[in-house]
């Protein structure tokens, strides 16, 4: 008698493959179109958001076996894992907690400990929030800061910088919050050529307080403020966010200007934590505790709804039935809401930093694909760039369309024509164009699936939610691809080859063989 080596979920991973090949040979339009129902049984909706996922290449029984994949590789008992505070983040022996950062009273997510610690250290920072917009919290000159900069990179500015801009038309009754991160300075020297020293507050934003970038801009725009006003401005005008009290005391950061993380928190997940301090300060306290509330309701959703219903656990079950079985590698992630600009960076180091792994938790080498190509613009610009390509040219992508129902600028009569032209775009992949006459040139194939993330309007709670539902369908993912979504070993090498690097453009070390040459010639164009 034959033996039957297969996991259980090796072999519910097979069953999903004849559930592909059936698919693969059905037009989409023609799911759609031979199933009156197809919105109502394939959509999802939570909180304040549905997905209408029924133009997507699959069908019921293809669900079925996708939700079963759900269950077989253990779901439930990760999103358990995950409430209870399990060391989930195994190669750093850690929790992920920031569904922590967002409870409200009572509802003790990580302990009662942690309930405490996140609550007390979210008022300190609100308070102080509120006490920048008011000016009571003042600069060195006495006066009321006018301007503010984030300084951050990764978690530490995304998330900052991608829900300034989201959420810019509640950013009212407080100074202006910028945002810098790129190690070449630029941004910070064009920032500090336009603003007055004596009326600029900067935050210092970084877990570790080792970050290379981050510290570069840091001490550049510290050196700003004391070449302006003098060291002992140096209290007055930083703030900072970190785990890393020491290397805060180093700097000169007053201790009522400092606030705390914790290494349970990954730093692209971390917006919710002090980590937000920027963002709080142009929102307020009230926006910032707003979208909280919504990322919370989330939380909830997804912890309680059952598979079918639940709209993180949908959408990481359809990225994976789209990678893994429908074999398209890339995702593109497009608002229709040009304030969403910044979302697809934000989600590229959510996604791409999670999930982009070929090792299994115990670190054998996978034999799946693992997190699409994350990428994504405002729909409609895009449409005039590369939607060409998304169109009729060979590589494929699954498509998430971002779409609010009412316009975040007050311009409802433009807002329903960004409307039309998403749904006009998802007719159109789904559809295709052929038939007699039609050249070959003007031929759609159609069959790109794509999914409409619908929503009432851009609002804190909105942005909330919509953060934490990408948060856990990357989970979700990681979950069933057997994964670590909270390390990210793979960004430390550059990191280690860089220090080895400036001595050798300085002179101090003989670069190898392999660098010579490229080296010299940078030393020649640097004169
Ligand atoms: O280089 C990647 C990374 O470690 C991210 O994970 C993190 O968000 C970013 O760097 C910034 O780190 P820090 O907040 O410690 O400065």
């Amino acid at each position: 008698m034959a033996v039957d080596k297969q996991t259980p979920l090796e072999r519910q991973w097979d069953s999903l493959l004849p559930q592909a090949q059936r698919i693969s040979r059905i037009p989409a339009r023609e799911l759609v179109d031979r199933d009156p129902r197809r919105f109502a049984d394939f959509s999802v909706s939570g909180p304040g958001l549905t997905l209408d996922y029924s133009r997507q290449r699959i069908d019921a029984p293809a669900r079925e076996e996708l939700l079963r994949l759900a269950d077989v590789a253990g779901l439930r008992d990760a999103i358990v894992a995950m409430w209870r505070g399990d060391v989930i983040n195994k190669t750093e022996q850690r929790p992920a907690l920031h569904i922590a950062l967002r409870q409200p009273a009572g509802a003790k997510i990580g302990g009662q400990d942690i309930e405490s610690m996140v609550l007390a250290e979210r008022r300190r920072m609100l308070g102080f929030a509120e006490a920048v917009r008011s000016g009571a919290v003042a600069s060195s000159t006495g006066e009321r800061f006018l301007d503010v900069i984030n300084i951050g990179i990764g978690g530490s500015d995304l998330g900052p910088a991608m829900a300034l801009e989201a959420l810019r038309p509640y950013a009212v009754g407080g100074p202006r919050v910028h945002t810098v991160s790129n190690v070449d300075g630029c941004a910070l020297v064009d920032l500090c050529a336009r603003l007055d020293p004596a009326r600029t507050l900067f935050i210092v934003a970084s877990k570790t307080f080792t970050t290379q970038e981050t510290m570069a801009n840091a001490q550049s725009a510290r050196a700003w403020i004391v070449d302006r006003l003098g060291d002992s401005a140096v209290p007055a005008h930083f703030a900072a966010v970190s785990v890393n009290a020491a290397a805060m005391d180093r700097f000169g950061v007053h201790p009522d200007y400092r606030f705390a993380m914790w290494d349970w928190v990954g730093g692209r997940y971390s917006l919710w934590s002090s980590i937000g301090v920027s963002l709080a300060i142009a929102i307020g306290a009230a926006g910032f505790n707003e979208l909280l509330a919504g990322a919370h309701e989330i939380d909830q959703h997804f912890h309680d709804a059952p598979w079918q219903q639940n709209l993180p656990v949908m959408l990481g079950l359809l990225g994976v039935w789209n990678i893994n079985l429908l074999q398209l590698p890339t995702h593109a992630v497009l608002p229709y809401d040009s304030r969403l600009a910044r979302f697809p960076a934000y989600l590229q180091q959510l996604d791409m930093e999670s999930n982009g792994k070929s090792v299994s938790l115990d670190g054998a080498p996978l034999q799946h694909a693992t997190a699409p190509v994350v990428w994504g613009e405002p729909g409609n610009n895009a449409q005039h760039s590369f939607f060409q390509l998304l169109h009729q040219g060979t590589p494929r992508a699954a498509l998430d369309f971002l779409l609010p129902a009412q316009s975040s600028c007050g311009r409802q009569d433009h807002q329903d024509l960004a409307i039309a032209n998403c749904l006009a775009q998802a007719e159109a992949f789904l559809r295709g164009q052929r038939g007699e006459g039609v050249p070959p040139q003007k031929v759609h194939e159609g069959d790109r699936p794509s999914s409409i993330l619908l929503f009432r309007g851009l609002d804190p709670r909105t942005l909330g939610r919509l953060l934490a539902v990408y948060e856990h369908k990357v989970y979700v993912q990681s979950v069933i691809w057997g994964i670590n979504a909270f390390d990210q070993w793979g960004v430390e090498l550059g990191k280690k080859l860089c220090e080895g690097m400036l001595p050798v453009l300085s002179g101090e070390k003989v670069p190898s063989a392999a660098l010579a040459g490229l080296v010299n010639l940078i030393k020649q164009l640097k004169c």
